[in-house]
């Protein structure tokens, strides 16, 4: 396909929430990219709602919630279930990742790069008025790679740590006993930073700024209206001759644009 990405007509793409008689979408994330997504959605609330009252189980709320939960051996039990799913998830796309690396090398569109600095620059000083133009995006503006490095890196410290509590004695037999109350620290203390992350950053990018409020279904649906992705993506729809048709390392047919791009892996 030689489209930035997949264009599909509304009749093709289906009823319930899809998109009106005649309007053409495109296709932004793969079925397999819902479903990734879908996961991390799921297992982060459950570890959220089963760790954050154990960091503050002094409060009245959290004693409440972890008897509506079934009580504290419960709530760790379900924590420690879920902790094994987020860190399934984050094997099994890193061993995507890997794979895709060894089939189209390092290159990767999510990967930060001096056009997304210039992007920033730009962006902020729009914001002060000092610039005529917003930046204009390809498959993923600064703002989303910083999103997607993010998760990554908190869900290895989180993962990291969360282990160490686990399974104590094995960590203490390679490492001095101190590591344990560290890692205690340091998962709580992260654990705090992405809740709030999520519930402001993450919540009003994706879901509350004007543009798709009071939802953005993309995530979910994994189309996106073209007539929005001419906007907020215009480099990867730009027309053939300015940018080169790859195959994507996502799985659907995208196009790389001249800047920041190669062959196009998540
Ligand atoms: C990724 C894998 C994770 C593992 C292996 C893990 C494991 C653990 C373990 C073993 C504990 C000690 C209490 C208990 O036995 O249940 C704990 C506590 C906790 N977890 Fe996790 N967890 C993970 C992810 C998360 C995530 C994603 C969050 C929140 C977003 C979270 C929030 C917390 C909090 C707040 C505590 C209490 C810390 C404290 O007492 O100061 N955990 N976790």
């Amino acid at each position: 396909m030689r489209a930035g990405i997949a264009e599909r007509a509304a009749s093709r793409a289906g009823a319930g929430a899809g998109p009106a008689e005649g309007q053409a979408y495109v296709q932004r994330f793969t079925r397999w990219q819902v479903v990734q997504h879908a996961v991390l959605m799921v297992s982060f609330t459950g570890l959220a709602l089963t760790g954050i009252p154990q960091k503050y189980a002094q409060l009245a709320i959290s004693r409440w919630l972890i008897e509506a939960m079934g009580g504290i051996d419960r709530v760790r039990e379900v924590h420690h279930v879920l902790a094994y799913v987020l860190l399934g998830l984050g094997l099994v796309h890193a061993l995507e990742m890997a794979a895709r690396a060894t089939r189209y090398g390092l290159r990767s569109q999510m990967w930060p790069g001096v056009q997304d600095a210039r992007d920033l620059l730009q962006q902020l000083r729009y914001f002060m008025g000092l610039e005529h133009e917003e930046p204009r995006f390809g498959r993923y503006s600064f703002k989303e790679k910083f999103e997607y490095w993010a998760v990554v890196w908190g869900t290895a410290v989180m993962g990291l740590t969360g282990l160490i509590l686990l399974y104590p004695e094995v960590a203490t037999r390679y490492l001095p006993g101190v590591v344990v109350p560290a890692a205690r620290a340091a998962h709580g203390g992260e654990a705090v930073l992405a809740v709030v992350a999520i519930l402001i950053w993450h919540m009003y990018n994706a879901h509350l700024r004007a543009e798709v409020f009071p939802m953005d279904p993309v995530i979910f649906t994994g189309r996106m209206p073209r007539e929005r992705a001419l906007r907020e993506h215009p480099l990867e729809l730009e027309p053939p001759g300015r940018a080169s048709a790859q195959t994507s390392a996502t799985g659907a047919s995208v196009t790389s644009p001249g800047r920041g791009g190669g062959p196009s892996t998540p």
